[in-house]
């Protein structure tokens, strides 16, 4: 039998390495390690401003961190430097995210924002539009694939009545919902990892339980997940493992139940009650 930090180096997925993100004097993410295994939920959790959103967005390229490393573990390839890599690039290796705020194009239909989603699936199909041009392209073929897709997802996300609503009307829990979809979309075969920044906020309880289900199923299907949420049931319920932030620096990382009970977390978490006084 392997020893465990054998068998856990090979199951990783993602590896961070003492990441530091500063902006100006302020050090919002202060040399955070840890490590999400392939196939589980990781939980990102701490109070307000503790870095979790900053740190989500040095994984996906939106920030160049100022130390440290994360890289993308895929079986049988090499590790990916995605502290290296454009956004656009970490995208490609199959790094999907939701934004905290909704990020939908709101004039678009819910099926035309995932067709959007999968823009670089069909523009590679059309020969990057020269073999569309001249007539040669496997482009109808890939159009239907991609509307497939979305059909896909649209059902999965409970939305595939809501196929032709443009995305702005739709209520508040379907667009979140919608944001999860074109985030699996964006990738063909659906994205190795999927990055959530707070799925569950402004839902109600039932949306929340059906969000819950939703993401195993996600899991089940072969995509690890970066969940940051608020919502303790959701992260409690269906979380492999919690790793804790609290002014930028990791405070815990363990199994859900052992973060509950952690008094280092409760501290953090009542010291945030205390502030808003
Ligand atoms: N672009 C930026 N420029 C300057 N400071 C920033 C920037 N982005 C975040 N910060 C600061 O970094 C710290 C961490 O913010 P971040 O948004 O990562 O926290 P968070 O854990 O996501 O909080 P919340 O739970 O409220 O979403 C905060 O003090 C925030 O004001
Ligand atoms: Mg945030």
């Amino acid at each position: 039998m392997k020893p465990p930090a054998a068998r856990a180096h090979r199951d990783m997925i993602l590896e961070v390495a003492n990441l530091t993100m500063r902006f100006g004097g302020l050090t919002a993410v202060d040399r955070v390690s840890f490590t999400a295994l392939r196939g589980e939920i990781t939980a990102l959790i701490g109070p307000n401003g503790a870095g979790k959103t900053t740190l989500f967005n040095c994984i996906t390229g939106f920030y160049r961190p100022s130390e440290g490393a994360i890289r993308l573990h895929r079986p049988g390839a090499l590790p990916v430097d995605l502290h290296r890599l454009a956004g656009y690039r970490i995208a490609r290796s199959g790094v999907a995210r939701t934004f905290q705020n909704i990020r939908l194009f709101p004039g678009m239909t819910a099926l035309e924002n995932l067709l959007v989603a999968q823009h670089n699936t069909l523009m590679a199909a059309s020969g990057w539009a020269v073999g569309a041009v001249l007539g040669l392209s496997r482009y109808p073929a890939a159009e239907r694939a991609a509307i497939e897709v979305a059909r896909r997802w649209l059902l999965a996300t409970h939305l595939l009545d809501r196929a032709d609503d443009p995305a702005g009307a739709l209520p508040y829990g379907a667009q979140r919902r919608l944001e999860i979809a074109r985030a699996m979309c964006s990738s063909p075969g659906g994205p190795a990892l999927l990055c959530l920044d707070e799925p569950a906020a402004g839902l109600n309880p039932r949306e929340s339980e059906e969000l819950a289900r939703l993401l195993l199923e996600i899991r089940a299907d072969g995509t690890s997940i970066l969940l940051i949420e608020h919502d303790m049931g959701v992260v409690m319920k269906i979380s492999d493992r919690v790793v804790v932030l609290d002014h930028g620096r990791r405070i815990a990382d363990a199994a859900p139940a052992a973060v509950r009970s952690d008094p280092k977390v409760i501290a953090a978490y009542l010291g945030e009650e205390g502030e808003e006084e």
